[in-house]
Formats: structure tokens, sequence, C-alpha cells
């Protein structure tokens, strides 16, 4: 049987040039509409932090899909980290720089119980900062970080070292 990350390898499309010019883009798209590969996936990332979380976060937008399924999986409740403007008041805010631009994330502030241990989900880490700042705002809400899974990590962007120490999984780098 096929590891999650061979998986990835096979299913996951490079694309030279999007968003912009310059920038190589790995299309999770294709790799998440397979059912073997979506359930490897889940399986590896629940795994690798199983009973050490109470709630999972999902990153909007591809980081929804991932989180959905991790939760049900591990029988926890799933939020949404949104980005700006999506989410009705009252809600915590985090400005970020992306490898092509900037944004802003969102979430509900009174959806988490002070302690609660989350585990952050995403399908790519590249430079960090959208996990960087869902991660702050997690903690300005008085969550505590249990880990943060990601499928693809872009080990030369750099993301990992801006996590300060915060568990990492990923399950697979280039
Ligand atoms: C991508 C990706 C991660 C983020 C990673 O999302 O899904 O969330 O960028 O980049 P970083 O590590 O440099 O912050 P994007 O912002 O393109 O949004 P989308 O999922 O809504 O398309
Ligand atoms: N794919 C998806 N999201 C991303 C990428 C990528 O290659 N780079 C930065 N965010």
């Amino acid at each position: 049987m096929p590891t999650a990350a061979e998986l990835v390898d096979r299913l996951t499309l490079v694309v030279p040039d999007f968003p912009e010019p310059g920038v190589l883009f790995r299309d999770l798209t294709p790799t998440l509409a397979d059912a073997e590969a979506l359930r490897a996936i889940t399986d590896e990332l629940v795994g690798a932090f199983a009973g050490g979380f109470d709630l999972v976060a999902g990153i909007e937008a591809r980081g929804f899909l991932l989180a959905a399924a991790a939760a049900y999986a591990a029988g926890t409740g799933v939020v949404a980290v949104r980005k700006a403007g999506k989410l009705p008041p009252r809600t915590l805010i985090e400005h970020y720089e992306l490898e092509y631009g900037s944004a802003a994330i969102e979430i509900r502030a009174e959806q988490l119980v002070p302690g609660t241990r989350v585990l952050v989900l995403d399908d790519v880490l590249a430079t960090g900062g959208t996990v960087e700042a869902t991660c702050a705002l997690l903690e300005r809400a008085g969550a505590v970080v249990a880990g943060v899974g990601v499928v693809l990590e872009l080990a030369a962007l750099g993301g990992r070292q801006r996590l300060g120490g915060r568990p990492v999984h990923a399950l697979r780098g280039v």
C-alpha cells in the first residue's frame, strides 16, 4: 500500500508561474480529491498528534478540507480560520505576509475555551506567515497550539523557523 508521502508525490500538480510569475505552485486539490490519498493524509496527520488535541483548526481554504476530515477521524470539533471579512463579530484578526502578497485572517473569539489544545492544519507550509498568524490568533484567544500539521513543507522558504519551536509534522518536504 502506498504511503501518504508517495501518494502526495504522485498526485500533486506543480504549476509554474501561478498565481504570479516566478512562483512554482504546488496544487494539492487533485491529491485531496483522491479517496486513498485523503484517507492516508488524514490518518497520518491525526496519528502524529494522537491524544494531544481537543479541537482541530483548518486554515482557509484547503486547510478546511483537511481539518474537517481530521476532526471527524479524531472525534473532535473543527474551527475555521478564515480570510478577513468573512466571519460575523466578534473576531480576532492578524495580518501577515505571503510568498505572493499579504493577507489577514480571523477567528471567532468566543469559539475557544481557554486552555483548549488545538491542532492546526493546512495544505502547505511556505514562508510560515499564515500558520504563524494562526498560532498567534489561537494563543491570543487563550488556546494552546498542540501542533501544526501540513501536507507539504516548502523547506527553502524557512516557514518552520518562524514557528518558535511549536511541534510541526509535514508529510512531505520539498
Ligand atoms: C496558501 C496555502 C497556505 C499558505 C502558505 O494559501 O494554502 O495557507 O498559502 O503560505 P505561507 O506559509 O507563506 O503563509 P493562500 O494564502 O494562497 O490562500 P487560499 O488557500 O485561500 O488559496
Ligand atoms: N501551494 C499552495 N500554497 C502555497 C504555495 C504552493 O505552492 N506556496 C505558498 N503557498
